[in-house]
């Protein structure tokens, strides 16, 4: 029953997601509920509330739609695969708190499941990965990949976070590189750091080359 239920989920995410060139394509799913799989393991979290709260984490995301519609649509899915209430609400849960809201603004994922997902999604943001999916999603925003007279803003609300137009370059100072202190299981932290010294030097690289 759950595994037919996670393979339909599996379908439509993956029917939604298959074009996307912002780095948020469906290998993106596939590689955070691979890592959220993993840490719910270590944790002992539900894997079934894991598994399809990574699967859907990204349907009702502010950076692409309309969250309010997606929100009702993706509930909607779940009472059709006679997902229970209670799961149905934590999944929910999950879904609409997982995102990065800008550097000063506090996180409110509270449950176990929901950190290994956010921890997940976070660590496919960082490393080679990573910075390959930051300059997709710049691309697809039409950013510049640096200017070096804007600096980096730490920013302190939501809705300055999400009207910020900044490069490329400015969002690994701007979030990528906060990620690691931000980690909320243990293992993830230790993954994260080899993540982070790798973006440092892609960075140090980069600012070498631009002037040489
Ligand atoms: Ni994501």
């Amino acid at each position: 029953m759950k595994q037919s239920i996670i393979n339909q989920t599996e379908l439509w995410v993956q029917s939604i997601f298959a074009k996307d060139s912002s780095g948020h394509d469906w290998w993106h799913i596939y590689r955070v509920r691979k890592k959220a799989l993993y840490l719910a393991k270590t944790e002992n979290a539900d894997l079934f509330i894991t598994e399809m709260a990574s699967l859907l984490h990204d349907m009702a995301d502010w950076k692409f739609k309309n969250e309010e519609k997606a929100t009702a649509e993706i509930k909607e899915f779940l009472m059709n695969q006679k997902v229970d209430a209670l799961s149905i609400h934590h999944i929910m849960d999950i879904i609409a708190k997982v995102s990065f809201k800008g550097a000063g603004v506090e996180n409110e994922i509270d449950t176990l499941e929901g950190k290994c997902v956010q921890d997940a999604d976070r660590l496919d943001a960082m490393g080679a990965i990573g910075i390959g999916r930051t300059f997709a999603y710049g691309g697809s925003k039409g950013r510049l990949m640096w200017e070096p007279s804007l600096k980096p803003v730490m920013h302190k609300t939501f809705e300055e976070y999400k009207s910020s137009n900044s490069n490329t370059i400015n969002h690994f100072y701007e979030k990528l590189l906060l990620l690691k202190d931000k980690m909320n299981t243990a293992t993830a932290r230790t993954m994260a750091q080899k993540k982070h010294d790798f973006m440092q030097l892609f960075l140090d690289h980069f600012m070498d080359e631009w002037e040489e």
